[in-house]
């Protein structure tokens, strides 16, 4: 059998257990969506959000990139983050990374992979930030796990630096973020970091929203 058909026999599968332990199921679908939680993952096809969090469809609200990033300049990121944020009204939004993360041990390579480095770019970076801390660590597994978490506290503070998440704060006292890790051998995840609303964040990176903005 090619192997996409069997994707398209998956879903047919899904479809009738679905319909088996609810015949209502799809109908209660079109309902609409009212997801609690931003989901950002790495693309990596070992981290499914729904399947390592025991979530449905309907409770995630999700994006995945390489390396789990959020730059500041990325139109996806920033308008799936203005969505979940102003329109769905999320109440979470989680940052998980991964150990083994292809993305992170080539962002500390010397290796060229194309345009990709420009996105890798960002990560090299983050180890500059924390070169001393990470340079201590001698085996390079390890350096690569270290790199990880950091990873994941960086785009933490990314996402606390957006004007989004900072109005919604501001205003309306969420979403609360958390930042995650998940490791491949054992299939757990553990907590890293975490900001609530009204968390410090560096002075350079807080906007007033008092004065009028330009435009
Ligand atoms: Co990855």
């Amino acid at each position: 059998m090619k192997s996409h058909k069997r994707l398209l026999l998956g879903n047919k599968a899904w479809v009738d257990e679905k319909v088996r332990i609810d015949p209502n199921y799809f109908k209660s679908q079109i309902q609409g969506q009212q997801p609690e939680f931003l989901w950002i993952g790495c693309s990596d096809s070992r981290v499914p959000a729904e399947d390592i969090t025991g979530t449905e469809p309907g409770e995630l609200f999700v994006h995945r990139n390489i390396a789990n990033m959020v730059i500041h300049t990325d139109f996806n990121l920033l308008s799936v983050l203005t969505y979940a944020v102003n329109v769905l009204q999320v109440k979470h939004i989680i940052v998980c990374g991964h150990y083994g993360c292809g993305g992170v041990a080539s962002a500390l390579s010397n290796n060229s992979f194309g345009l990709i480095n420009k996105w890798l770019r960002h990560i090299k970076d983050i180890y500059r930030f924390y070169q001393q801390e990470l340079d201590e660590i001698a085996d390079v597994e390890a350096r690569n796990k270290r790199m990880v978490e950091l990873n994941v506290i960086e785009q933490i503070h990314n996402l606390a630096e957006t004007t989004i998440v900072q109005k919604s704060w501001h205003k309306h006292q969420r979403p609360v973020l958390h930042g995650w890790v998940y490791e491949l051998d054992s299939g757990m995840i553990k907590p890293l970091t975490q900001m609530s609303p009204g968390s410090k964040i560096e002075d350079i990176y807080m906007y007033e929203f008092d004065k009028p903005e330009p435009g």
